[in-house]
């Protein structure tokens, strides 16, 4: 079998077309524009090129965005008073701040500074519960996407045993969440689980959120299953011909699209499709804020 590619870049370029003739209605029947501000403490490279990304895409939907970058000394006390100030700006009505922070920080504490209304990461403590008792909420940008491309892709998803391979609170957590919600079977898997090759070789779905390069190879996959791959890990010695470093995910793309039904790529699969729903999180908190 050779899977089908699931391909994140087109369906999030779609995304951001609805985005957009969201916002262009709100502004021409409403008179209200969608606001996301991002804030970047210190300067880790990684997270310059995605907030970067962020703010281009964000404008180009057609939403105000707004960039607060502080020095990677920041005092906590400034850091909670920069997050209050955008709790209080009624132009704003998504925050997001940039993880990791520089260890001196209390993640935490910052997080559960955010008006959980305007937590369009979906990372505060008052999402994760809505989230986790099936209430209305805020969800995390990545297990949203997704689980975008896995309805997409098979219309239903209810019934199907679904192994998600790490814990973390940003995906696997909540993606295990969005998963039982749509009534999947669902197994998180880790670092300590026993005979993982077993345990993921049951899967209808795979969602690898480990950050370990090709930790999955094609011999673990049940044939015909979908595989979503969340790892982008930066490769150092790249092969003749690439650039100066190359992008894998946690998956062994060539063996895993050799058994697999469908399969998402890295790049150009899950990575395009977190900064899509970023977007639409922020139109849906701004359509909250405004009745
Ligand atoms: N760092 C890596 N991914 C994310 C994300 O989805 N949100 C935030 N705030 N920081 C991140």
């Amino acid at each position: 079998m050779t899977a089908k590619i699931i391909d994140g870049k087109a369906f999030a370029a779609r995304v951001r077309g609805l985005v957009k003739d969201h916002v262009t209605r709100l502004k021409e029947d409403h008179g209200i524009t969608p606001g996301l501000a991002v804030v970047l403490v210190g300067e880790d490279p990684a997270s310059q090129v995605y907030v970067r990304s962020k703010g281009r895409q964000t404008v180009e939907a057609g939403m105000k965005s707004v960039e607060h970058k502080l020095d990677a000394d920041t005092s906590e006390e400034d850091l909670l008073k920069t997050v209050q100030q955008l709790n209080d700006d009624p132009e704003i009505h998504g925050i997001l701040v940039q993880l990791p922070l520089p260890k001196h920080l209390n993640e935490d504490l910052v997080i559960g500074s955010i008006d959980p209304a305007k937590d369009v990461d979906g990372f505060h403590i008052s999402n994760v519960g809505l989230l986790g008792t099936g209430q209305k909420s805020m969800v995390p940008c990545t297990p949203l996407g997704c689980l975008m491309m896995l309805r997409d892709h098979h219309g239903s998803i209810s019934g199907m045993d679904a192994v998600v391979i790490g814990r973390s609170n940003i995906v696997g957590k909540p993606m295990a969440q969005l998963l039982l919600g749509d009534s999947c079977t669902v197994t998180i898997a880790h670092s300590r689980t026993k005979d993982l090759p077993d345990v993921v070789r049951r899967a209808d779905i795979v969602v690898a959120a480990v950050g370990r390069p090709r930790m999955v190879p094609g011999d673990w996959i049940k044939p015909g299953a979908t595989v979503i791959d969340v790892g982008i890990n930066r490769l150092d010695a790249p092969e003749k011909g690439e650039g100066k470093t190359r992008l894998v995910g946690d998956v062994d793309y060539e063996s895993c699209a050799a058994v697999a039904g469908a399969i998402t790529p890295v790049p150009g699969g899950v990575g395009p499709m977190t900064i899509a729903c970023l977007l639409a999180n922020t139109v849906t908190a701004c359509c909250r804020a405004s009745g």
